[in-house]
């Protein structure tokens, strides 16, 4: 277990080496023009969405964000999304975009708008 000492201290020394999931939110709301909502990223997150090769984001990334999950097609497993279990999340901008941009076709057969992107950040950070 992380101590919050210790989340503070790697707060404070992380943006020198990459980028910390705060400042990747932050530009995809200036992108976006509007603040992102939690609640509107859980239900991208959680929902069924059917128009892609896999129903939901969920199916690879599980229902809880804190625990890693499998790959629906390779079986392969995918460690937890949420930064606070793993803190290399949202930490390298072009990581993030390339696997926004892959993930979201996966699932809603095109790609996810800088608002949907803040939205689903946003309810990630508040999985502690
Ligand atoms: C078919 C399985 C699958 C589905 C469905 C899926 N993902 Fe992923 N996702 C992955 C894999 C594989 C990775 C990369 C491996 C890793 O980083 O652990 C990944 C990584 C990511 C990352 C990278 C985060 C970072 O900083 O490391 C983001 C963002 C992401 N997924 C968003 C989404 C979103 C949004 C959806 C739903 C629209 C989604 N994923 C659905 C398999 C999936």
């Amino acid at each position: 277990m992380k101590t919050s000492a210790c989340l503070l201290l790697l707060g404070m020394s992380l943006p020198v080496l990459a980028d910390t999931p705060q400042q990747i939110l932050e530009r995809l709301q200036v992108e976006a023009g509007a603040a992102a909502s939690p609640e509107r990223g859980k239900q991208l997150y959680l929902g069924k969405f059917g128009g892609g090769k896999t129903d939901s984001c969920s199916t690879c990334h599980t229902t809880n964000p804190r625990d890693a999950g499998r790959h629906a097609r390779t079986n392969k497993v995918i460690e937890a999304l949420a930064p606070s279990a793993n803190r290399e999340r949202f930490s390298d901008p072009e990581k993030v975009e390339k696997w926004f941009k892959r993930n979201c076709n996966e699932v809603l057969n095109r790609a996810c708008t800088a608002r949907e992107k803040s939205d689903f950040i946003a309810y990630l950070l508040t999985q502690r």
